[in-house]
């Protein structure tokens, strides 16, 4: 079993890793030979982006192991500033170990989804989105010391699901034609009818790991452009 990062930040301003983020963890090692085999060939630098990076213990995880490889690009996002101060201490702290060989750019950013990433160029994708039924999306605080960043950690408005499917609806524009995204749900965001929505749209996806977390039930999905240019 892979280690998981040292992590340690503020809670009150940025979401602690759970369940969730530890599922998503576990589901990445678990697809760790099916990620090399596509992204080790052909000295490929595959392009990461981690949508939501939080503590950044995701990013962090894949950087640290060399998933998918031993070379690329990290693009941990959020939308939260002090995640993003966040995700730079957690990859201080936890450098990959040497004999890795890695050659790798870790460049978080503050973004709103993948807004101002050139088309198509994503290999691997994973985002542990704001994922809670609610009235609505919360709106951005006004400013940075305001309190409401963890409510847009949470919150997903209808079903649970108004910025996953910002992401999903997308999705084809953002993944490269090698890209593989993992999404994770919770059961009230009815992830079987996703599953059969995005396959009627031409993906191929597949449950990684399902897990009862409390009074959730957690699930990780992978999606994949129907292979063209693999
Ligand atoms: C459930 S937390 C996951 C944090 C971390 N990835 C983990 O697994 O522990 C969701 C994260 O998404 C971020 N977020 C919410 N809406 C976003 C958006 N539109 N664009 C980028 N990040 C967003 C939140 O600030 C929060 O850090």
């Amino acid at each position: 079993m892979l280690a998981t990062p040292l992590y340690n930040c503020d809670y009150d301003r940025v979401y602690e890793p759970a369940e969730d983020s530890f599922l998503l963890l576990d589901s990445l090692e678990s697809e760790l030979s099916f990620l090399r085999s596509i992204f080790e060939k052909d000295n490929y630098f595959p392009i990461i982006l981690e949508i939501g990076c939080g503590s950044g213990i995701v990013t962090t995880f894949l950087h640290q192991h060399a998933i998918p490889t031993n070379k690329g690009l990290y693009l941990p996002v959020d939308i939260n500033p002090w995640a993003i101060d966040a995700t730079l201490q957690t990859i201080k702290k936890n450098p990959p170990t040497k004999d890795l060989q890695t050659t790798t750019i870790v460049d978080p950013l503050l973004m709103d989804l993948v807004a101002g990433l050139k088309s198509n160029s994503v290999d691997l994708l994973v985002f542990n989105p704001p994922y809670v039924p609610a009235e609505a999306v919360p709106n951005l605080p006004p400013g940075t010391n305001d309190e409401g960043w963890l409510d847009l950690a949470l919150l997903g408005g209808e079903d649970g699901l108004v910025v996953t499917n910002k992401l999903l609806n997308n999705l084809h524009n953002i993944l490269s034609p090698k890209g593989v995204a993992y999404i994770l749900f919770c059961a009230r965001n009815k992830p079987q009818e996703i599953q059969l929505r995005m396959e009627g749209h031409g993906w191929k996806v597949d449950l990684i790991e399902k897990r009862k977390a409390g009074w959730e039930v957690l699930s990780v999905y992978k999606f994949q452009k129907i292979k063209t240019n693999f």
